[in-house]
């Protein structure tokens, strides 16, 4: 049996508003095994972008993770020392934030950024970080890696960014990578490139996946099992062709109409 390596329980990320309690992720549960891709899928606002960052202990006030575990290779990430978990944020488990926009440091080039995730984490001296970093931008099909490694985020297109983005995930080889909706800014074509590239990554690295998309299209190509988020909740989970093929719960069915013409 493979192991579990995330194992997300009754997790509870509430929000204090001034006009009441918002039950953002409300006693989320599941698990990603070895080299697994689980998708996450629901409409805007149902929980899936919460629910990563709490993973990583990245919710900032009015917002709480009040309830739940989050094992690690069986550890507990959420009373873990915040200096503890740094040390796993960006390395053993990274994140592919949903805006891409905002994703990169505007002011530093893509090579500074790259190569400080790198020092960050692994003791390597600035030529070897640097040379690490443009095989990483190589590795992601960036045609022009070392004026790419020169340039500053605005200079990139969209599908650029997004493929130094991954890049940067994965330069120091995680575990587990989190993909917020890593195509929707992008237009079809470039889309149809990322995945490209992502099919790639899943065939040759050795990672886990969380994969979170609304589009159950790219869910039913990229992930080997799926949870459906409706309010917070997870509504349904199971083998990615089970639940899009034998939805149990109205939702489903309903999102599923809507996509049809993909599937
Ligand atoms: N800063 C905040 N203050 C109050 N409530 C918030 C805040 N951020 C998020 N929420 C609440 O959490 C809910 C879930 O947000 P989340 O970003 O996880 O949704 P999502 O499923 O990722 O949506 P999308 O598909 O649009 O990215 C939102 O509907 C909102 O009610
Ligand atoms: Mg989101």
């Amino acid at each position: 049996m493979t192991e579990n390596i995330l194992e997300v329980k009754n997790l509870k990320t509430y929000f204090y508003a001034p006009d009441g309690l918002i039950k953002a992720v409300d006693g989320v549960g599941f698990n990603i095994k070895e080299k697994e891709v689980f998708g996450l899928v629901g409409e805007s606002g149902s929980g899936k972008t919460l629910t990563a960052l709490s993973i990583l202990k990245l919710i900032n006030p009015p917002g709480k993770i009040v309830e739940g575990e989050i094992l690690f290779n069986g550890i507990d990430l959420l009373h873990m020392y915040e200096e503890d978990l740094r040390g796993i944020r960006g390395s053993r488990i990274s994140i592919v934030f949903q805006e891409p926009s905002t994703a990169f440091n505007p002011v530093f080039t893509i090579g500074y950024q790259i190569m400080e995730a790198i020092v960050a984490h692994q003791k390597l001296d600035t030529r070897k970080a640097r040379e690490l970093s443009l095989e990483y931008l190589n590795r992601v099909h960036i045609p022009e890696p070392k004026k790419v490694f020169y340039d500053y985020p605005h200079q990139l297109s969209g599908g650029t960014k997004q493929r130094a983005l991954i890049a940067m995930a994965l330069v120091n080889l995680p575990e587990i990578v989190i993909l917020d909706e890593p195509t929707t800014a992008l237009d079809v074509t470039i889309q149809a490139q990322i995945l490209d590239l992502l099919d790639e990554i899943i065939e040759k690295e050795n990672v886990s996946i969380l994969f979170i998309s609304h589009d159950v299209g790219i869910i039913a190509r990229m992930c080997d099992r799926v949870g459906v988020m409706y309010k917070g909740r997870l509504i349904e989970m199971g083998e990615t062709a089970e639940i899009l093929n034998n939805p149990k719960k109205s939702y489903t069915i309903s999102l599923l109409e809507s996509v049809k013409a993909l599937l």
